[in-house]
C-alpha cells in the first residue's frame, strides 16, 4: 500500500511591482521588467497557488440564462463623492482597496465614511487599526469634530485575531488600516512583506465573500506609485481606489482604477479642511486658474473624468533649447502623445519645434489620459511659441489624428454646455461634436483639421531660431 506523501511546505515567487507569479526566483521580472522585485512567498499548507478558493465540493456547469443572480445590495456611505467612485454605494461582500501616499488622508476619509455609516445609517462598523491606537483615533476625531461615537474600534495586527473578533462583533462594514501592518500566524515572514500582505488579504477576501461584509483595505503607496509591495492585491480585490493630491493643494481626488461594480476612471473630489474632508459635488471648475489678463501658452480644456465634464487649464512653455536633443516634458499628460502631436504639428501645421524645449502641464495636478486633450495641448504650444495669448473665454477640446484631422470625442455637446455654464463664450471643437442648433451663449468654431484650428488663432511673429535668444 502506498503511503500518502508528506505535504512539502510549498513556496512560490511573486513580483512586488506587477504581481506576476513565478515558479522560481529571477533577478528581473519577465512580466514588467523590474529588477530585484521578485520575492519568495510562502503558501500556507493546503493552498495551491491560487487565492480565495471558491469551494470545490459543489461545482456544476449551468446555462448562463439559468443563473439567477441576487440583486446587488448597495448601501450609501454617507459621502456621495465616495459612492460615486464605488459605482453607487458599498456593495455587500465587496473588498475595496484604498491606496495613497502616507498622510494624504486615507484614514480620515474612511473614518468620516464610518462615522456617517455608523451614525446616520446605524450600520455596524468595525474600524481596525494597526497603525494608530484608539486614543490617537479618538483625538483625531475630536480635532476634526467628527461625530464618530458609534464606530467600533479595534487595535490589532493579527488577521486570525481580527477574523475572530469579526465573528463576535458581526459588523456589516470592516475597515483595515492598513493592510501592510497585518500578519498571519501561518507565516513567519514580517508584516508588510509580500507574502504576509497577500495572505492577510486573501483571508479577508474569503471572509467578505462568505459573510457579505464590505471590507475596506487601506494600502500605502511607494514613491514610484506602486502599492508598496502588494501590487498583488489589485488582482484579489473587487475595487481599487487611489487617493491622490498635489502637495500644497487642498484638493483630494479619489480615482477608481478597477471596479467590478462600476465604471473606472470615475473621480470623487474633496477639499481638505481643518474639519476633515469636505465634498466638492460640482468640481468642474475648481482646477481652473482664472487669469485677469490673457497669457500666452494657456488654454482651457473641457475634459471628462468618469461621468462628469471638468474644465482644466493646460499650459505650455516653448523655449529655444541649448540641447542637441530638446526636452519634451509633459506633466499630467502623456509624454509619448506630446512627441506624436509635435510631429503632427510639424507635418500638417508647418511649425517645427526641433530646436525648442517644450513643456506642458495640467494645472491642479489633474492627470488626463483621454485624447480629447490633443487639440488644447497643441493650441497651448502654438500660443506659447508665437507668444500670442488665446482669449480668456475660449474652451478647446478634440482629438488630433496622425493625418492632421480633428476627430470627434465622446459627449461633445455635454462638454460644450459645461463650458457655457462656466461663463466661457467661445469654443473650438471637432465639427461632429458641435450640435446643429448651436449651444446657447457659446460661439462655436467647428474644425475638421489642424490647419483650420490654427487659422482661428491670433497670428503672431513665430520666434524662429534666428530671432530668439
Ligand atoms: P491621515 O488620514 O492620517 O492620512 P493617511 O491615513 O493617508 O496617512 O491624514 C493625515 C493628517 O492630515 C491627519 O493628521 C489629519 C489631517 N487632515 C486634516 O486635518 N483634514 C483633512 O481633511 C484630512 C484629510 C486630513
Ligand atoms: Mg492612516
Amino acid at each position: 500500500m502506498s503511503q500518502p506523501r508528506a505535504r512539502k511546505s510549498r513556496s512560490a515567487f511573486a513580483c512586488t511591482e506587477c504581481g506576476a507569479q513565478l515558479p522560481k526566483w529571477a533577478g528581473q521580472c519577465p512580466e514588467c521588467g523590474a529588477w530585484n522585485s521578485i520575492q519568495e512567498v510562502a503558501l500556507p499548507a493546503g493552498e495551491h497557488g491560487g487565492t480565495a478558493s471558491h469551494g470545490s465540493g459543489n461545482a456544476a456547469v449551468q446555462r448562463l440564462a439559468d443563473v439567477r443572480p441576487e440583486p446587488e445590495l448597495r448601501r450609501p456611505s454617507g459621502l456621495a463623492e465616495l459612492d460615486r467612485v464605488l459605482g453607487g454605494g458599498l456593495v455587500q461582500g465587496a473588498v475595496v482597496l484604498l491606496g495613497g501616499d502616507p498622510g494624504i488622508g486615507k484614514s480620515t476619509l474612511l473614518l468620516q465614511a464610518c462615522a456617517a455609516l455608523a451614525g446616520g445609517a446605524g450600520a455596524a462598523v468595525l474600524y481596525v487599526s494597526g497603525e494608530e491606537s484608539p486614543e490617537q483615533i479618538s483625538l483625531r476625531a475630536q480635532r476634526l469634530q467628527l461625530d464618530a461615537g458609534a464606530v467600533r474600534l479595534l487595535a490589532a495586527t493579527g488577521v486570525e485575531q481580527i477574523i475572530e473578533q469579526v465573528a463576535s462583533e458581526q459588523p456589516r462594514i470592516l475597515v483595515i488600516d492598513s493592510i501592510q501592518t497585518l500578519a498571519s500566524a501561518t507565516l513567519t515572514a514580517a508584516p508588510g512583506s509580500v507574502s504576509q500582505v497577500r495572505e492577510s488579504a486573501a483571508q479577508l477576501v474569503r471572509l467578505a465573500k462568505q459573510t457579505g461584509i464590505t471590507v475596506f483595505l487601506i494600502g500605502h503607496v511607494t514613491k514610484e506609485g506602486a502599492l508598496a509591495g502588494p501590487r498583488v492585491l489589485e488582482h484579489m480585490v473587487d475595487t481599487v481606489l487611489y487617493f491622490e493630491g498635489e502637495p500644497g493643494s487642498p484638493h483630494r481626488l479619489v480615482r477608481a482604477v478597477k471596479n467590478r461594480f462600476g465604471a473606472v476612471n470615475e473621480l470623487g473630489v474633496f477639499v481638505m479642511t481643518d474639519r476633515g474632508l469636505r465634498q466638492v459635488p460640482n468640481p468642474s471648475a475648481i482646477f481652473l486658474a482664472r487669469h485677469d489678463r490673457p497669457v500666452p501658452g494657456s488654454v482651457i480644456l473641457v475634459t471628462r473624468e468618469g461621468t462628469r465634464p471638468l474644465l482644466v487649464e493646460v499650459q505650455a512653455l516653448v523655449d529655444r533649447s541649448p540641447l542637441a536633443n530638446p526636452r519634451r516634458v509633459a506633466v499630467g499628460l502623456e509624454q509619448n502623445r506630446l512627441a506624436m502631436l509635435l510631429a503632427v504639428l510639424h507635418r500638417h501645421g508647418g511649425v517645427a519645434m526641433f530646436d525648442q524645449d517644450v513643456f506642458v502641464n495640467v494645472v491642479g495636478g489633474v492627470r488626463i489620459s483621454e485624447t480629447a486633450a490633443d487639440l488644447a495641448l497643441l493650441l497651448a504650444v502654438l500660443s506659447s511659441h508665437r507668444d500670442r495669448p488665446l482669449p480668456l473665454d475660449l474652451a478647446v477640446f478634440g482629438e488630433v489624428g496622425l493625418s492632421g484631422e480633428i476627430r470627434p470625442v465622446p459627449n461633445g455637446p455635454e462638454r460644450l454646455r459645461e463650458a457655457a455654464k462656466h461663463g466661457l463664450r467661445q469654443a473650438i471643437a471637432p465639427k461632429a461634436n458641435c450640435p446643429r442648433g448651436g449651444i446657447a451663449g457659446l460661439h462655436l468654431q467647428p474644425v475638421l483639421s489642424l490647419r483650420e484650428a490654427m487659422d482661428l488663432l491670433p497670428a503672431g511673429p513665430v520666434r524662429g531660431p534666428d530671432q530668439a535668444g
